[in-house]
């Protein structure tokens, strides 16, 4: 216990040091459970595992945020709708609602508008909010959820496609990161496995990952350019290399056509400081969700050390650290400390349509 509140003191010592992080160099246990709309929830909760919402019936939500994978999909690059396929890293979603910028370009804030974007973006769902009103009304267990999510309105109320983003959204809400052993340390309640203490304060000290991974996501929201390399695949396999293309497009790169490789925030803001920047990511729950980085360049938490350890690749903000194995083997032990087990999600049974279920019976 005591090196622990040792290191913590090391923690605070050094935001004096450094006034312009004091106020935000701190790591945070998680915090209470967000409080929702369980009916809204539960509407949400069957929507995320409906393939119907997607334009041609193929994938929902869960088919690239998998529940078994911290609602990651385990692979370097996303797969995309058919006929496209993704040139990003599917990121989980536990504990989504404490980021304040959403994407790994940060290009989002709101959840139920991330939503929207999977919902109907022709790269993932490629759905429509007519449509998806006239499938929801015609399947009765969902137009019952509906009606109980949206009872209040009363006789008038009007289901609309819309609808399913602030629902879905509402689901996300409720998912959440176990608590972990570094909770409880940082709670002064239980004291760390030694090598993982060793980490948290290499961690918290010397290797200065706590000036971008802090907070209760170990993540500081903003963008930063490590310069992760290139994932081989976007340039080999044209339709990865068509989605980047239309996506620079799509937010107005000046010259899209001139673009060899991900410019990441600088798409959104177009401030050239950000090129190559992608958003911190969330340091728990890494067990359940690799590959790593923004393109999954990583296949392993001690790869990603490593790769930090060295400064980072071309244009990168950090610097060489020059750790030692047992340093770097002690960030591992403190990294794999923020993942807990997963909890059990049991994917709501497919419906059949209403006139559907008539035939059959
Ligand atoms: C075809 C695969 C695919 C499908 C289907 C999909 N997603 Fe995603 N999702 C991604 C990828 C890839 C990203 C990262 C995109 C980026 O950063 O540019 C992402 C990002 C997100 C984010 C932002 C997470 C963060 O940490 O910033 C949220 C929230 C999200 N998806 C929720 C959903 C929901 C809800 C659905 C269903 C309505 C859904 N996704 C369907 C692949 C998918
Ligand atoms: C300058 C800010 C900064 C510092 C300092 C920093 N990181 Fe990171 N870290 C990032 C960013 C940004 C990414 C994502 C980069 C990308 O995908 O292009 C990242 C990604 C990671 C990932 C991969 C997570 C995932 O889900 O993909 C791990 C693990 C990680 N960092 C650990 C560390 C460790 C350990 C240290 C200290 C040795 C550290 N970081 C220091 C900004 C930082």
């Amino acid at each position: 216990m005591k090196p622990l509140l040792r290191a913590l003191g090391a923690v605070l010592l050094a935001g004096f040091m450094a006034p312009a992080f004091a106020a935000d160099l701190r790591l945070q246990p998680l915090p209470p459970p967000a409080p929702v709309n369980a009916a809204l929830a539960e509407f949400g909760r069957h929507l995320f595992f409906e393939t119907r919402l997607s334009g041609d019936g193929s994938r929902s939500c869960a088919s690239c945020h998998l529940p078994e994978k911290g609602f990651a999909d385990g692979q370097a690059l996303s797969r995309g709708y058919n006929g496209t396929e993704h040139f990003r890293n599917a990121p989980g979603l536990l504990s989504v609602r404490l980021k304040p910028r959403l994407m790994w370009d940060g290009r989002g804030s709101d959840l139920a508008g991330a939503v929207r974007e999977m919902v109907l973006d022709a790269q993932f769902m490629n759905g429509e909010t007519r449509i998806i009103a006239e499938r929801i009304r015609q399947i009765p267990q969902l137009l019952s959820l509906w009606r109980r999510a949206f009872a209040g309105q009363g006789e008038k109320a009007e289901l609309r496609g819309e609808q399913a983003f602030e629902a879905i959204a509402e689901y996300l809400k409720t998912l959440d990161f176990g608590e972990t052993s570094v909770d409880r340390a940082l709670r002064g309640e239980a004291a760390l496995e030694p090598l993982a203490e060793e980490g948290l304060r290499l961690f918290s000290g010397r290797a200065g990952c706590i000036q971008c991974h802090h907070g209760p996501l170990l993540s500081d929201g903003k963008p930063h350019r490590l310069g992760v390399p290139e994932h081989p695949a976007i340039m080999r396999e044209p339709l990865r290399a068509i989605s980047l293309l239309r996506h620079h497009a799509e937010r107005g790169l000046p010259q899209p056509m001139a673009e060899r490789g991900d410019v990441g925030a600088y798409a959104v803001s177009k401030n050239p400081a950000e090129r190559g920047g992608f958003v911190t990511p969330p340091l728990r729950g890494l067990a359940h969700t690799g590959p790593y980085m923004h393109n999954g360049r990583f296949a392993s938490i001690e790869e990603a050390i490593d790769f930090h350890d060295r400064g980072g690749g071309p244009g990168s903000v950090l610097r060489p650290l020059d750790l030692g194995a047992r340093e770097r083997q002690a960030l591992a032990a403190f990294l794999r400390a923020l993942s807990a087990p997963l909890a059990p999600v049991a994917a709501p049974p497919a419906y059949d349509y209403g006139s559907v279920a008539r035939t059959r019976r």
